[in-house]
């Protein structure tokens, strides 16, 4: 198999028996997924996404990102939860933690990549705009409904910015929507001013999203392959299609979530050894927690990056309430090593691991947690890719979609609806005195003056 999935570390925790017993299960859940006989049925449009994709689009995106290369230093992507995490997540994977601050030789020709939209700090947008500076820039609004507040405020921003600097005709040559193809507030702005537009399909939620234009174009213009991150969703796509439990490690990494769930242990950790992966765990947060945190159930997606939290959470981990599992997704060959120095004097005393590399260091690290871990009544899976290619990402993204979508089903809700993420929104627009949200903001100012 392409990803190695270890789920030895749950053995105390789950009988040999319990495993098989969900075979039945997963099958039906299976019927759910494949066939559409399963709630939110019309939002599975992700499972044949890396083949069957719009192939002239593919190529406009690539064709985009290199007008991007050419004519900018700095693109700024706009977007929230499923229109942000997955392209943010997907760069700091393959591009590393000091993307932005190398040269442009170093990035061998890709654009810097900021991202606003994503909340409403009004400090944070400051700090881009002095990050941004005089340099040459385009935007991308990612949006799939077109109205969300936090990436329009930030779109409205950045385009009387680029007005402002470029004038109306070229700033509008240097704004790439992503959006519904045919309604909301974005789509209507794309047909008047004529923004060069891309398509987030129907049947993809925001949060399976990143195959999409949604995540493509952010990544291409960073120079990264998206053919190679297709393929390796594709592969993933059809590595995972056989239901019996001893074949299909997605399959059995959902199955193996419920029985941890029913047990008791209802939060999960994503986990990582290697800091470009910390927003790995972010865009797995909101997959899990928006997909099967409902109807007053769910397990709670949760993160800890190690070893730097070994030195925090750690404590809590080891030896607080035991409902935790973790899963620990491990990059079996990191693209850099460094050897540990001989040093003469040794008045560190870390003599003992002269020669070694550190990333022998870090597997050591891993090994030694999961078995405290273990020992202190913690379950651990690992799911490991052999490296942080374009390839091995699309294969890890694609084995998460799926693996939520047979959970989902196995614990009887639905996967792809995300009901509750509308309360806040309904709120705040009342509060800021949207019209149309007259009633509601007189009932919640009553509430608030209480
Ligand atoms: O998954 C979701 O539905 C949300 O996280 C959305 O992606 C997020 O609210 C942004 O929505 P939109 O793309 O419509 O601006």
């Amino acid at each position: 198999a392409y990803i190695k999935f270890d789920d030895s570390k749950v053995s105390k925790f789950v009988h040999e028996n319990e495993v098989p017993e969900m075979q039945a299960m997963v099958n039906a859940a299976n019927t759910e997924l494949r066939e559409g006989t399963g709630a939110g049925a019309d939002f599975r449009d992700w499972l044949h996404l890396p083949s069957d994709y719009n192939k002239e689009e593919f190529a406009r995106i690539k064709a985009a990102a290199k007008k991007i290369q050419n004519d900018s230093e700095v693109l700024v992507v706009i977007g929230i939860g499923g229109s942000y995490l997955g392209a943010k997540s997907a760069i700091d994977f393959l591009q590393g933690d000091f993307y932005n601050a190398k040269s442009k030789a170093e990035r061998k020709g890709g654009v810097q990549v900021v991202f606003a939209g994503n909340s409403l700090s009004a400090s944070y947008l400051h700090e881009l705009e002095g990050f941004i500076g005089d340099k040459d820039f385009s935007v991308n609004i990612i949006s799939k409904s077109g109205t969300t507040t936090e990436p329009s405020i930030a779109f409205r921003i950045f385009k009387e910015k680029l007005i402002s600097k470029y004038g109306k005709e070229e700033a509008d040559k240097r704004i790439y929507a992503t959006t519904d193809a045919k309604c909301g507030a974005l789509r209507t702005e794309v047909e008047a001013e004529g923004y060069e537009s891309f398509v987030i399909p129907d049947g993809v939620g925001g949060r399976f999203s990143v195959l999409t234009p949604v995540g493509l174009l952010p990544i291409a213009a960073t120079g990264a392959d998206i053919d190679q991150l297709m393929k390796g969703a594709d592969d993933a796509s059809k590595d995972y299609v056989d239901t019996d439990l001893t074949k299909n490690d997605a399959y059995r990494y959902a199955a193996i979530r419920n029985i941890l769930y029913r047990k008791g242990y209802v939060t999960e950790l994503c986990e990582n050894y290697e800091p470009n992966l910390r927003m790995f765990s972010e865009w797995w947060k909101q997959l899990m927690g928006e997909s099967e945190g409902k109807d007053q159930k769910g397990i709670y997606p949760s993160s800890a990056n190690f070893t730097t939290d070994l030195h925090s959470l750690g404590q809590y981990i080891q030896e607080g309430l035991r409902n935790l599992f973790e899963t620990v997704i491990k990059v079996k060959q990191p693209p850099y090593n460094v050897e540990i120095p001989m040093d003469k004097e040794n008045l560190d005393g870390l003599n003992y691991l002269k020669g070694q590399s550190m990333n022998e260091v870090n597997d050591k690290a891993y090994e030694g947690v999961v078995l405290a871990h273990n020992d202190g009544g913690v379950p651990v899976m690992t799911v490991e890719v052999p490296d942080e290619s374009e390839y091995s990402l699309g294969y890890l993204i694609y084995f998460f979609e799926v693996a939520v979508g047979i959970s989902g089903y196995l614990n009887g809700i639905n996967p792809f609806n995300q009901p509750g993420v509308e309360a806040y929104k309904k709120n705040m627009f009342a509060l800021l005195g949207k019209p149309g949200f007259e009633e509601l903001a007189e009932k919640l100012n009553k509430e608030l003056k209480k």
